[in-house]
């Protein structure tokens, strides 16, 4: 008998199956491809000193995170290509897909409120999203990571410490990504697949090396709300939903409530389009070699 999760990894396969709806790209989206690498985030680089109880939120106070008891379940996606040739490219900040299908981003958690808040949402809409964490943020709520894998989200690598790569060097880099990786195969048991560098700032050389090194390719984004700035959150819902097009990869951070406020509007808006959610690795795995079968088109379905 299969087990819920598995269940649900397969209705992720099936509906990735699902060529009826070719997605077009639109020369604005495909142009947006080099969009900023401006932010993520701008979010303060966490003090030595852990911030445990003294994290405040307005929405939900009493929620407490279930314990969601073993076996870890498998990475859902482990069952897709892990195959990131060399030539292909180590950075994404964007992907050429066949099909609505665009990846939503969240960083610098886990967050003890604002994460399993935000979990319930994409729970109830049965949408699938990666999660990059910061590994010290990892080890202080272990349990909203290992239910964030448990329901079928993504879990790439932010680093521990959330530092700006560029300025380290190669054996702080290392230290960093494997310091992560380490808290989050503890605290879910599976490993990251795909990293994103704090405030999108690393070197060339550097993102070789973690490729190399871990596997992991470097994401980045083409669609970022800047939600760090605290717009509001009918701001931020707007942006993501003006800038979305078919191959996205959405930038947003669960560590701010007012970025999990604007998810409700967000997520049904994007699905109201005609949008399918998967996870950054899913997307890599859907790559298209060009575009060539893209002509320009809406991507709303709506
Ligand atoms: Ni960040």
């Amino acid at each position: 008998m299969k087990s819920p999760i598995e269940t649900l990894g397969s209705n992720i396969i099936t509906s990735l199956g699902n060529e009826n709806d070719i997605a077009k790209l639109s020369r604005r989206g495909f142009l947006a491809m080099t969009a900023s690498l401006a932010s993520c985030s701008a979010a303060a680089p966490l003090k030595d000193t852990p911030p445990a109880a003294a994290v405040k939120t307005t929405a939900n106070p009493n929620y407490r995170t279930p314990p969601v008891k073993g076996p870890v379940p498998r990475n859902p996606d482990q069952n897709l290509s892990n195959n990131f040739a060399k030539d292909s490219g180590i950075t994404f900040s964007r992907v050429l897909v066949h099909g609505n299908y665009v990846a939503i981003t969240f960083d610098d958690g886990p967050h003890p409120q604002n994460t399993p808040r935000l979990l319930d949402m994409l729970r109830d809409r049965n949408i699938k999203a990666t999660f990059y964490v910061i590994g010290r943020s990892v080890d202080l709520y272990p349990n909203v990571v290992r239910r964030t894998v448990a329901e079928g989200h993504e879990i790439g690598n932010h680093t521990h410490t959330h530092r700006l790569l560029s300025k380290l060097g190669n054996d702080e880099v290392r230290q960093e990504i494997s310091r992560c990786r380490d808290a989050i195969v503890r605290a879910a048991g599976v490993q990251p697949r795909t990293m994103r560098p704090p405030y999108g700032g690393m070197l060339q050389a550097q993102r070789e090396l973690v490729y190399n090194e871990f596997g992991n390719p470097c994401i980045l984004w083409s669609v970022d709300p800047l939600d760090w700035k605290r717009p509001g959150a009918g701001v931020v819902s707007s942006r993501i939903l003006s800038g979305t097009t078919a191959g996205s990869i959405i930038l947003a951070h669960d560590l701010h409530a007012a970025t999990v406020d604007a998810m409700p509007a967000t997520l049904d808006g994007l699905l109201r389009r005609g949008f399918r959610f998967v996870t950054v690795s899913q997307l890599l795995a859907m790559k298209v070699e060009s575009a060539t079968a893209q002509a320009a088109a809406p991507a709303a379905a709506n």
